[in-house]
């Protein structure tokens, strides 16, 4: 079985889809980070990121692999592993320009579709787009506060910073960014992560 969890940007998605597969002893797949991972190529190439031509023919020229464990996700580029550099601020602030490509949608989609299940898909269309017949599919929403208060502590910006640019990002995602309607919505403020785990993993089909 597919299990989908989408949701607004820094909602939690990549821990939460980590808890929900360790719990089921399936692997997780991160969609946003072969985003990142062909924005990232794309500004050190130097290219123009709105150029789908250019972008796409850097990624086929430099092919990505994902690495789906349960424990988090890596990628790499040949020998070069390039998690750690995806979450900068330079990565966010163009990474919605890349993923509005519809040829590099195309690109990333038919990746996820090559995995085998069972997995958990987390993104913003898995359940509409990519995995429509997914067996149960989620969609997590929280404030832009308090998602710019969690980013807070992983990055050196001030709230109010992580809260503008988040927003921007939302608003620029939208169009791939609605939830499935038969996805179960949960807005994750108030809980704890484990609490958003618990909720998700009570709503699976036996
Ligand atoms: O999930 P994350 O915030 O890491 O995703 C980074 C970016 O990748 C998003 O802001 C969005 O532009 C893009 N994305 C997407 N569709 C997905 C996953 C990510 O457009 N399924």
């Amino acid at each position: 079985m597919i299990v989908t969890i989408d949701g607004v940007a820094a909602s939690g998605k990549s821990s939460v889809s980590g808890g929900v597969a360790r719990a089921l002893g399936v692997p997780y797949v991160s969609s946003g980070l072969l985003y990142r991972a062909a924005t990232l190529l794309g500004l050190e190439a130097r290219l123009d990121l709105h150029d789908a031509p250019a972008v796409l023919a850097h990624l086929q020229g430099h092919p990505l692999r994902l690495e789906p464990l349960a424990g988090g996700n890596r990628i790499w580029q040949g020998d070069r592993e390039l998690t750690g550099e995806l979450h900068s601020t330079r990565v966010d602030a163009g990474v919605s320009v890349v993923a509005a490509l519809p040829e590099v949608r195309a690109w990333v989609d038919a990746q996820l579709r090559a995995l085998p299940a069972p997995f958990v898909a987390e993104g913003r269309d898995m359940g509409t787009a990519v995995f429509p017949h997914a067996g149960a599919k989620f969609y997590l929403t929280a404030s832009p506060r308090i998602r710019a208060q969690r980013r807070a502590q992983e990055r050196p910006e001030d709230v109010p910073a992580i809260e503008a640019a988040l927003v921007r990002r939302d608003e620029l995602d939208r169009v791939q960014s609605a939830p499935a309607p038969d996805a179960v919505v949960i807005d994750t403020g108030p809980l704890t992560l484990d609490g958003v785990i618990q909720t998700i993993l009570a709503q699976l089909p036996a």
